[in-house]
């Protein structure tokens, strides 16, 4: 028989290592790598015999596939986030912050999942039984037939779940408290995080039974450790938010069952989580409509219109080199438009300290907000409110053009539900109601706006 043989595996990344590092090359943090067992629990061990596999016609699956039998909660934004709910036999990891509300989320799902009458299992590696009913109770989602289990180790958890009746979800909190007695390394490792993950996939594939995975997320947004879990699962949720602000997103990464934009609000109150069904009203909710430097950006979430104000500061600076910060959007692009504005409009931001905050702690993802970026510094550098009743969105391209982006009638659908009176938007929108074009703004470059707000 072979040597058994020790790696170096970094718990950041998994990255797997000849040697001790004080850097993993992989990742690039420090003090990550752990010498670890790597046969533990994934597959091989002697003495295995050789077993068929079974082949299936694709035609054969496609009815299959195509009702893949899920389980509704009925708090509609998580089941917008999955997909249109929970495909049963999948697994998904639910990653965040600690204390960001993981657990909060899970008990009230699985609350109303048992109200429903699927039976669900929630185990919990962190908490004792008692305190997880406490915030039951806290949550009302004490009187539904959820079964509670404090237990880490998942030899006992998989005998636990044989014992009972099968249930329709399993929910283990959190996946850094997991173990199996096959493998070496203490809990929390790589390898533990991914061998436990891999037995509970496993049953979930083998039952039917959906199985939830909660991490924890390191400050650098990635889930520590169980990163390596992200691409063994079937989706890959994130529930976040902003320090000070009561409101969570609920965000998908992966989905193999469904799109992977959707976002579900949520805000957490005491008594747990409340679902915001239309965030727009929300993130616009402390807006100032008469100071210079803010803008209202129509964008859009998957398949959801959100509204929500981008503010600018535009100051001379004292430095030699002026200082440009942003929250809530990526800064590359702001440098990017602050240089279209230089080099095509004539804005002069070289001496000026720039600052950009998306409101409420909200993030931007989408280059559909550009035009209302630009129409905020202008705003702020010209020292003229924007009108408070119109909406910007648009792409710009590095020429100054201004390019259409997609779902332009939604976005002004949304607008006007808010009371929005106009759009500022790029010409050739396509599907744009005649009605809404009526009312609205079509500009084709960059010139053409600044020259609108600062005349
Ligand atoms: P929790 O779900 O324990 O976070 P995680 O599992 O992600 O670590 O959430 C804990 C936070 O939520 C804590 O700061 C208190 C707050 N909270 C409320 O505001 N209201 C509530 O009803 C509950 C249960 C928690
Ligand atoms: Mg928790």
């Amino acid at each position: 028989m072979a040597k058994p043989r020790t790696t170096f595996i970094c718990q950041n990344c998994g990255a797997v290592h000849a040697r001790w590092a004080g850097k993993c090359d992989s990742c690039g943090e420090w003090n990550t790598i752990v010498e670890e067992d790597p046969a533990g629990g994934i597959g091989g061990g002697p003495g295995k015999a050789l077993r068929k596999g079974r082949a299936v016609a694709l035609t054969a699956l496609s009815g299959e596939i195509e009702n893949a039998p899920r389980i509704l909660s009925g708090i509609s934004e998580l089941d917008r986030v999955t997909g249109g709910g929970i495909v049963r036999g999948s697994a998904l990891l639910v990653g965040g912050d600690p204390g960001i509300g993981k657990s909060t989320l899970l008990m009230q799902a699985a609350a109303a999942l048992s109200r429903k009458g699927h039976r669900i299992v929630y185990v919990s590696g962190e908490e004792a039984v008692a305190q997880v009913r406490l915030r039951a109770q806290r949550l009302k989602a004490a009187e539904t037939d959820v079964l509670l289990a404090a237990e880490t180790n998942i030899e006992d958890i998989l005998a636990t779940l044989s014992l009972e009746q099968r249930p329709d979800l399993v929910i283990l909190d959190s996946v850094q408290t997991l173990w199996t007695e096959s493998a070496d390394s203490a809990p929390g490792t790589v390898t533990q995080v991914r061998s436990a993950s891999q037995a509970m996939i496993r049953y979930a594939k083998s039952t039917g039974a959906a199985v939830i995975l909660v991490g924890h997320v390191t400050k650098d947004g990635q889930i520590a450790g169980p990163r390596v879990v992200e691409h063994m699962v079937d989706g890959v949720l994130y529930f976040e938010g902003e320090g000070g602000h009561h409101y969570r997103i609920l965000r998908t990464v992966k989905n193999r069952f469904g799109p992977t934009d959707e976002i579900g609000v949520f805000e957490m109150t005491s008594g747990g989580l409340r679902e915001v069904s239309n965030p727009s009203e929300l993130f616009l909710g402390e807006r100032n409509e008469n100071a210079p430097g803010a803008a209202v950006f129509a964008g859009m979430e998957g398949t959801r219109p959100v509204l929500v104000e981008i503010q600018a500061l535009v100051a001379p600076s004292s430095l030699g080199t002026p200082r440009r910060a942003v929250v809530g959007w990526d800064s590359a692009r702001l440098s990017m438009i602050i240089a279209v504005l230089e080099a095509h409009c004539g804005v002069r931001l070289g001496q000026h300290d720039v600052y950009l905050n998306v409101a409420g702690g909200y993030r931007i993802s989408e280059p559909a907000a550009d035009v209302a970026v630009a129409g905020a510094l202008v705003s702020s550098l010209a020292g003229l409110a924007l009108p408070a009743d119109c909406v910007y969105f648009g792409e710009v391209s590095l020429s100054g053009a201004i390019r259409p982006v997609a779902h332009a009638a939604q976005r002004l659908k949304e607008a006007e539900k808010l009371g929005f009176k106009s759009a500022v938007m790029p010409k050739g929108s396509q599907d744009v109601p005649d009605a809404s074009r009526k009312s609205s703004i079509e500009i084709a470059n960059l010139p053409d706006l600044v020259s609108r707000i600062a005349g």
